[in-house]
């Protein structure tokens, strides 16, 4: 096992890891250069005309070092955002090491700073890279020492290379195999492998990449996923180079692909530990975890005929996304939909985007919420992941929300304003560190407010500086109350909030007077109330349209009208009928915009 070396690439979002990792491959040999540019950029296109799915930028790769010997390079790939931090734990738990990219003309971020720590914690070797070290405005020297203040580990050998121009790549590779160590395990103990990482393939079916600690691994083996529980016989076990390469067995330390006629992701979780079931491992490996939803939203097709086809669409999102969760949901205004789980909001962004591209849905999404759990007077507790089922308030002991500790690396410039938005959103600081001309908040947040539209407001309060990385802490009771929203006397389910009882009024208001700027004139007079319980905290009304749109036209030329008509039903196209009053989709996603 000594010439193979496992490892990962750590780097905040385009500090250059896909195009160091492309270049390495390319180095490697793993593809030519044609191939390069058709294959491995984009894993997204996830029809490869045959063979297996791939997934970019994992890759068993073969190179020549220096010293003469021959090295497996195993390239793992990590997910890139906060979102998906447990995938990232999974991934750099099946190395001994990690290139730590840095780009020499930014710094480190806080993205960079967690995926380090877990790294660290999980007992892998980090060795910090300084990328983009043909910019004119890179200063190795000063980010050098920026890794060391604010990292905390050693950065003076630090490896320069640019990925653009493929100076240095050659002296990455061979620190990769100089300061990495060799994987250890046992190679004819009891099969123990780590799920890395678990797709669907349309040929295939799940396709599961592992790194086998222990024993070894052979097509006809009947496998058993320890957390799962599930059993299957491997049809085919084998590398990406990244080119999909069958192969007769799979050893310890190295890194690869599992085909075993899994039809459901399910049975494949990430971080689960793959065993025989003849010669069982004695336990699984540590770390394993469900991946829990943080975020929903209700998610309604705009015309109601296209539920089965969101249905669908959501079916197959979910085979090659384990992450998200899906539940029928009614809602009073908006009819048949689906509540929707999702990681965090890049995560719901994606599918969002996705249904919409892809699958050709027009959706009406409502504003986007956490978990809450809610202990009740008779005893029991339950979690609740929609406002609207909020019971009436004399059922409630307590209300408990998420808090997630924050961790925020900015220039020292912009520490006050940062504070006080901290602050605003109820934040208790936990730290406040120091290092060079950065500093590194650290505070204790409501998940909420960060759902809220808390990273855009980082951004604006810090010129685009500050960067933010986050993870669930605990749940912790808050005064928090529910907010409804009434169109002309009648509670709209989908609008409704949980918010803290000091900003309920204002939000209420804030909200109210939006909505009034949203809602387009009907024929008749609109009022929009927002209410604590019974007690109405704002009032705005919604003057009738004064005059037809079309009598206008009435005696001009017939085009005018036709254009007239079909601007109104493209201005149309996002609106919802809740009761007699036509509501756009800005409307339901108002609250994001209030202060
Ligand atoms: P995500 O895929 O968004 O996570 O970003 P990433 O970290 O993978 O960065 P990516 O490789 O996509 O690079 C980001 C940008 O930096 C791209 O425009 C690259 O062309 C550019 N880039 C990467 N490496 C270098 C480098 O060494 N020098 C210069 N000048 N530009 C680079």
């Amino acid at each position: 096992m000594d010439h193979i070396r496992n490892f990962s690439i750590i780097a905040h979002i385009d500090h250059g890891k896909s195009t160091l990792a492309d270049r390495i491959i390319e180095r490697t040999g793993g593809l030519s250069s044609r191939e390069m540019e058709s294959q491995v950029l984009d894993s997204m296109d996830l029809e490869r005309e045959r063979g297996i799915t791939i997934k970019a930028q994992t890759a068993a790769l073969s190179y020549k070092a220096r010293d003469g010997r021959e090295y497996r390079l195993n390239l793992i790939d990590t997910p890139g955002h906060v979102d998906f931090s447990y995938e990232v734990s999974r991934s750099l738990s099946a190395c001994e090491g990690a290139l730590l990219v840095v780009d020499a003309s930014q710094g480190v971020e806080a993205q960079t700073v967690a995926n380090c720590y877990t790294a660290t914690e999980l007992g892998v070797d980090v060795v910090p890279v300084l990328n983009k070290i043909d910019l004119p405005s890179a200063q190795p020297d000063r980010v050098i020492q920026e890794i060391e203040e604010v990292i905390g580990i050693d950065a003076t050998d630090a490896v320069f290379c640019s990925a653009k121009t493929g100076e240095g790549v050659d002296d990455v590779i061979e620190a990769v195999i100089a300061r990495i160590p060799p994987p250890k395990g046992d190679p004819t103990g009891p099969l123990k492998a780590l799920i890395i990482d678990s797709w669907f393939d349309n040929y295939v079916g799940v396709v599961i990449l592992v790194r086998v600690v222990d024993g070894e691994l052979k097509p006809k083996d009947n496998i058993l996923l320890m957390a799962t529980g599930a059993k299957h016989l491997v049809e085919q076990v084998g590398v990406f180079t990244p080119k999909s390469l069958q192969r007769d067995s799979l050893g310890a330390g190295e890194v690869g692909f599992i085909i075993a006629g899994i039809k459901e992701l399910k049975d494949a979780k990430v971080g689960d530990t793959v065993t025989t079931v003849e010669r069982m491992a004695a336990a699984p490996l540590p770390g394993f975890k469900e991946i829990q939803p943080q975020v929903f939203a209700g998610l309604y097709p705009v015309e109601s005929n296209r539920y089965e086809a969101l249905r669908d669409a959501l079916q197959k999102l979910q085979l090659n996304d384990s992450s998200l969760r899906y539940e029928p949901e009614t809602s009073q205004a908006l009819g048949f939909g689906f509540r929707c789980g999702f990681l965090g909001l890049l995560h719901m962004d994606i599918v969002q985007e996705r249904l919409e591209r892809e699958y050709d849905m027009e959706l009406i999404t409502t504003a986007p919420t956490v978990v809450y759990q809610l202990a009740l007077r008779d005893g029991t507790v339950i979690e609740i992941d929609n406002p609207s089922k909020l019971p009436d308030a004399s059922f409630i002991e307590e209300i408990r929300e998420p808090i997630i500790r924050a961790t925020i690396i900015m220039p020292n410039e912009y520490v006050g304003p940062v504070i006080t938005l901290c602050e605003i959103k109820r934040g208790t600081q936990v730290n406040m560190q120091y290092a060079g001309r950065q500093v590194i908040l650290t505070y204790d947040m409501p998940l909420n407010e960060i759902v809220m539209d808390f990273f855009d407001k980082l951004k604006s309060n810090s010129r685009g500086y500050a960067s933010l990385d986050y993870e669930f802490r605990k749940f912790r009771a808050g005064d928090l109350v529910k907010l409804d929203i009434l169109i002309n006397g009648d509670k709209v389910d989908a609008l409704s909030l949980i918010v803290h009882r000091e900003t309920a009024r204002y939000r209420g208001r804030e909200l109210a007077s939006r909505m009034r700027t949203l809602i387009p004139r009907q024929m008749f007079d609109v009022a929009v109330q927002a209410a604590i319980g019974s007690d109405v905290v704002a009032r705005e009304n919604i003057k009738a349209m004064r005059k037809n749109v079309l009598a206008k036209c009435y005696g001009g030329d017939i085009s005018r009208k036709r254009k007239l008509l079909e601007k109104q039903k493209a201005g149309k196209k996002r609106m919802k009928q809740v009761g007699n009053v036509e509501i756009p989709q800005e409307a339901f996603l108002a609250i994001l915009q209030v202060e």
